[in-house]
């Protein structure tokens, strides 16, 4: 039995996760979206290149969330994208409407699946998700940290001038401005990067990290950032269908770990064929756990504001 990947929403991100998942032979992917036509268009145009890119996986498109009956994975990336000047938490109200919808639908078609949240504000629609299926929360993983943590490396290659591939980055917390980027389990073929380069250098990296969605969308103008999104998604699929248990820095729902409980929060994620199989505790500094905190503060507030509007 092929694997089944549904991917919700085929804009930017959508369609090339889509494209991710088929060049790596993940399974069978159907892209779906509101829009008729732009689901069908890209998934046949994707198909074509199969003999090209030698890929076997099939390739459709629909409007219709029947065509996602029991997938294995259900990828979200449905929502408005973040403009110029606008925060994620902009995108807030309009994007919880849509993945309420959403989700309720994910639920009815596909209730054995595993979820993984990429429309923004990650955190709150990984919560919500989880408020709208009740799905088990092993099932429910927000990709923020794999994309956070691999912008964290690029910066890195560039300043050392070494290649990315060599470079294993830490960023938690939760993925927008108050992010925690962790310079002391962050290493370049095992060598933290406190040993390669001074307090200043780091911190701005870890700047330019945490406002590294921002820098995309100014320079595109219109639309945001979908390369490294979706293929920080793609890394967490494989690892699922792969059963490859994977520690990856995932947006996980809490239940104690680093003294927080009832948020969805990046942190290191065990990744499995059940989803989440374990999250690693991890003893933090005071400022890193404060900076932790004050982010799931953050995710507990807006939380509660979508759960009074919708
Ligand atoms: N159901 C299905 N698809 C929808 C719905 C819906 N209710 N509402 C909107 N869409 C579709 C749009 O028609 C569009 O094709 O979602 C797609 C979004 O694509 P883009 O506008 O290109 O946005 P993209 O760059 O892909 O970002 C999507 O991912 O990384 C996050 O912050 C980003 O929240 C944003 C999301």
């Amino acid at each position: 039995m092929r694997n089944k990947i549904a991917v919700i929403g085929s804009g930017f991100v959508g369609a090339t996760l889509a494209q991710r998942i088929a060049e790596k032979n993940l399974g069978d992917v159907v892209l779906l979206d509101i829009v008729d036509g732009i689901a069908q268009g890209k998934a046949l145009d994707m198909y074509e290149s199969a003999a090209l890119e030698k890929f076997s996986s099939k390739v459709t498109g629909t409007t219709s969330y029947d065509d996602i009956q029991d997938a294995d994975i259900v990828a979200v990336t449905a929502g408005l994208a973040r403009k110029p000047g606008m925060t994620r938490e902009d995108l807030l109200l309009k994007n919880a409407q849509i993945i309420g919808g959403v989700c309720k639908e994910i639920a009815d078609k596909a209730p054995n699946c595993i979820i993984i949240m990429v429309t923004n504000p990650l955190d709150i629609m990984a919560q919500l998700a989880l408020a709208v299926t009740k799905f088990s929360p092993k099932k429910i993983i927000g990709m923020a940290g794999a994309l956070d943590s691999a912008r964290m490396c690029a910066f890195i290659a560039m300043e050392l001038d070494v290649s990315p591939v060599d470079i294993n980055a830490m960023v938690l917390g939760g993925h927008g401005d108050s992010m925690v980027p962790l310079p002391r389990y962050t290493t370049v073929s095992g060598i933290p990067i406190t040993e390669l380069m001074d307090t200043e250098t780091i911190e701005k990296i870890n700047n330019r990290t945490r406002k590294g969605g921002a820098e995309i969308v100014k320079l595109l103008q219109s639309g945001s950032a979908y390369y490294a999104p979706s293929a920080g998604a793609a890394q967490m699929i494989e690892s699922i269908l792969t059963d490859s248990k994977r520690i990856i820095p995932c947006s996980v729902m809490l239940n104690g770990q680093f003294g927080l409980k009832d948020v969805f929060i990046g942190v290191p994620v065990k990744l499995g064929r059940n989803g989440v199989c374990d999250i690693i505790d991890l003893t933090l500094r005071d400022n890193e756990k404060s900076a932790l905190d004050q982010s799931a503060n953050v995710v507990k507030e807006n939380f509660k504001k979508i759960m009074r509007s919708i």
